[in-house]
């Protein structure tokens, strides 16, 4: 899907209400798309929508919205075919991390991150993509991470659902091309967001994990806005899998080409986080 010009297109990007779902929402304002933001944090998502007004947004419908409940997207979905009409993008990209090993995370750790990451990508898909498939046409994006190709023992449950985030729209791919609506999988890498600073620690030192592991990510330098830009290009391209950092391609390739090595480079990237 060409979308270097989003005039008159239908935009949904979930978690929109901050890093890569808010500048993904930003370059889609600016290139004059009709945007459907949702979150669970309202004033994450009301700044989200003044700046993609400001960025010359004319149509944004916004609703604070939980993607782990599928009464609640169901609902955002009904709103937004309402009020915009049938997305020709739809962006799974609300996600939350839990930073830590397996068998430090709690059973209701492994709740809230299955629910967000994995059953928040598959509600998505069931509440938007059969309109799409209806009208013959979309492209669906589900952020992935490095650690969904490549297990890291720091985000232990946390790769486990970027995995199933994988392998659910490598199928979604093969199963909805038939249909003419296209599936990117998106594998970022290390993007300096807040989520390095929101998220649970398990396994003790909390704060002070928590300050490296964000002072890392800060050093690193990968903004949301880079990423976002990428992302648009992976679209553009209709890519199957779209890994974003230098490190993330480095990751991918070496999971498929050389898995020990992959295993070693994993295991030093997660000491960032200890
Ligand atoms: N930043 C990175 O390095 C990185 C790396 C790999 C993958 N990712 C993935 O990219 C996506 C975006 O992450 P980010 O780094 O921009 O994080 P972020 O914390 O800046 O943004 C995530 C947004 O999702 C929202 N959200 C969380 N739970 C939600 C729920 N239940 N319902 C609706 N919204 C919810 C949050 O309120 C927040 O606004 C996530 O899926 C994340 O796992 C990020």
């Amino acid at each position: 899907m060409k979308i270097k010009n989003l005039i008159g297109q239908v935009v949904v990007v979930t978690g929109a209400g901050s890093g890569i779902g808010r500048e993904l929402a930003l370059r889609c304002a600016r290139r004059g798309a009709r945007l459907a933001l949702c979150d669970l944090n309202p004033e994450g998502l009301d700044q989200t929508v003044a700046d993609a007004r400001a960025a010359g947004a004319t149509e944004v419908y916004a609703q604070p919205v939980n993607v782990a409940d599928a009464e609640q997207m169901t609902a955002f979905a009904k709103a937004t075919t309402a009020a915009l009409g049938t997305p020709d993008v739809l962006i799974n990209n609300a996600g939350i991390a839990v930073i830590g090993g397996i068998m430090d995370t709690t059973l209701s750790d492994w709740d809230r991150l299955l629910g967000v990451n994995v059953l928040g990508v598959v509600h998505g898909a069931a509440a938007f993509v059969p309109d799409m498939v209806r009208r013959g046409s979309g492209h669906v994006v589900n952020l992935s991470s490095a650690a969904g190709v490549l297990a890291n023992p720091q985000l232990g449950a946390y790769s486990a659902s970027k995995f199933a985030v994988f392998g659910m729209s490598e199928a979604l791919r093969m199963e909805l091309r038939p249909h003419g609506v296209t599936v990117t999988t998106v594998c970022p890498g290390i993007v300096n967001t807040a989520i390095t600073h929101t998220s649970a620690y398990r396994g003790g030192n909390a704060d002070a994990r928590r300050a490296k592991t964000t002072s890392s990510y800060a050093k690193r330098g990968y903004t949301a806005d880079r990423a976002a830009a990428n992302i648009l290009k992976a679209i553009d391209r209709g890519k199957a899998v779209a890994p974003i950092t230098p490190e993330a391609h480095v990751m991918y390739t070496l999971s498929r080409l050389a898995p020990p090595l992959a295993r070693w480079l994993s295991n030093t990237l997660a000491t960032i986080a200890k």
